[in-house]
């Protein structure tokens, strides 16, 4: 599977989000160089526990600059993140238990999310936190 690449696009113009996003491409990516390297079962439930964690830390951040500024969209933009966590704890917990590779649906799963999340669902919050002054 083809590694997600970064470039501007992704920007959502406020650095520190930026850079959790970066961290999360790169922990995506980590898991994708794995995807047909057998290690033990043990080793996938932690890179992909560690993507999960710091996916939430994540999701914390940007929740709380839209409570903080007012953002419209936040309960819907809420609700996508949570989505995304009740499918990754479940993948932690059931599917990585007895498996030696990291099976492609995860992956897939996990790269369209991303990439879609921060182009489409993410931009939206773009233009408004800019005329917040946010950067
Ligand atoms: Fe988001």
């Amino acid at each position: 599977m083809e590694k997600i690449i970064w470039d501007e696009s992704f920007s959502v113009g406020i650095q520190e989000i930026d850079e959790q996003h970066k961290e999360l491409v790169r922990m995506i990516n980590k898991l994708i160089g794995r995807e047909d390297i057998s290690v033990d079962s043990e080793t996938i439930s932690d890179i992909l526990n560690e993507m999960t964690q710091y996916a939430g830390y994540h999701f914390q951040t940007e929740e709380q600059y839209m409570i903080e500024y007012d953002y419209p969209d936040y309960l819907s933009h809420k609700k996508q993140h949570t989505e995304f966590k009740k499918k990754t704890v479940a993948f932690c917990l059931d599917t990585m238990s007895y498996k030696e590779t990291i099976p492609k649906e995860i992956l897939t799963y996990l790269k369209t999310w991303l990439v879609h999340h921060i182009l489409k669902v993410d931009m939206k919050y773009k233009s408004f936190f800019k005329e917040k002054g946010l950067r």
